[in-house]
């Protein structure tokens, strides 16, 4: 803890609930390929996704809602919304969108675009802003709907993804519940996967010619990115365990950022950690990017397995390349 600041608490949790679900089968009319292909590769059975009339701002918004009652709080509590998403409603943010939809009239908010570890960036950012006793009480969102940006016809990445949206409440309290964290980036990598702008000349006038473009559907290297993330998963679960002072076998739970259950199981045996602590879901959502890790945490402790006191061993990775864990305890 910083000397002068306060600890932080994690006091409540909340994920949107999407109708649309899209299985394995019903894909498979869409693109070449199987339920079999995809389950045994990936471990995913379905994905749900975004209908007509939801928004990234809709979904995050009923996370949101959900995370500040079962924190007992009402939205007029929260400081500081952290929306972290790579597939906003509008680029200038819709982290203001939430907030005014939630009416959370006294928080400032903002968006984080760190991929599939946004949500645990945003962790560590809100818990900056607690420790420096600057805000109180943060909502963290992980939200995304990558159903927007994925080329359906391209059988290597549409199979991948889904949507969702995920929230935790954090608060200053007297003793620090979040035990270690590390946060790295590595750019040269940045062309593994991406979801890009590209431009083109739009001619102004005689001398000026400006841009005008689009974003393409996600491109990604499967190959590299599995590779990546079998390697520094394990590697920023271990260095955030030893400065904190603990062994993979204190973790209670170890929640890993949904991309495929073949780099989670990797992870897992890597830590000596046994399956029953493993959290999964990605089977019902696919990879829901920075929604991945506060749905899977929500739904752990809606059915009481994750209980107070716990502790509770995050990493996320993905685009950018970033990769982060956040090492914490569970309940107020
Ligand atoms: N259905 C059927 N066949 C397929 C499909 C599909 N959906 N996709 C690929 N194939 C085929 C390929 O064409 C290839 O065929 P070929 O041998 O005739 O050329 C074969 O299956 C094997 O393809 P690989 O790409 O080698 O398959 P691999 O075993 O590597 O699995 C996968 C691919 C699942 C994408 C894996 O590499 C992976 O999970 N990588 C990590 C990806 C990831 O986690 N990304 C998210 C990061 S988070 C973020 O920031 C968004």
């Amino acid at each position: 803890m910083i000397n002068g600041g306060a600890g932080v608490a994690f006091i409540g949790s909340g994920s949107a609930q999407l109708e649309t679900a899209l299985s394995n089968d019903m894909l498979s009319r869409v693109v070449d390929t199987s339920d079999e292909w995809i389950s045994t590769r990936t471990g995913i059975r379905q994905r749900h996704v975004a209908n007509g009339e939801e928004s990234l701002a809709s979904l995050a918004a009923q996370a949101a809602q959900r995370a500040i009652s079962a924190a007992n709080l009402t939205p007029g509590d929260i400081d500081l919304i952290v929306l972290a998403t790579s597939t906003p409603d509008d680029l200038f943010g819709t982290a203001c969108q939430v907030q005014a939809a939630i009416g959370a009239t006294s928080a400032v908010a903002f968006d984080l675009t760190a991929a599939c570890s946004g949500f645990v960036f945003g962790v560590v950012t809100a818990a900056q802003f607690i420790r420096t006793g600057t805000y109180q009480t943060v909502l963290v969102i992980g939200a995304d709907l990558l159903s927007r940006w994925v080329d359906w016809q391209d059988r290597t990445t549409c199979v991948l993804f889904g949507d969702g949206a995920g929230a935790v409440v954090m608060q200053a309290c007297d003793r620090d519940r979040l035990l270690g964290f590390e946060i790295h980036s590595d750019g040269s990598m940045n062309g593994c996967l991406n979801l890009a702008y590209t431009a083109a000349a739009a001619p102004l006038t005689d001398e000026i010619s400006t841009q005008k473009g689009t974003f393409t559907a996600i491109t990604m290297n499967g190959r590299e990115v599995y590779r990546f993330a079998v390697s520094r998963v394990p590697e920023v679960l271990e260095k955030t365990l030893f400065h904190a002072g603990l062994a993979a076998d204190d973790i209670d739970w170890l929640i890993l950022h949904q991309a495929n259950q073949r780099i989670l199981d990797a992870v897992a045996k890597r830590l000596k950690l046994p399956n029953e602590r493993l959290v999964s879901n990605m089977a019902k959502h696919g990879n829901t990017s920075a929604a991945s890790i506060p749905i899977a945490l929500d739904e752990w402790v809606r059915t009481g397995k994750v209980l107070p006191g716990q502790k509770i061993a995050m990493s996320g990775f993905g685009a950018g390349l970033t990769w982060g864990a956040a090492l914490l305890e569970w309940g107020r």
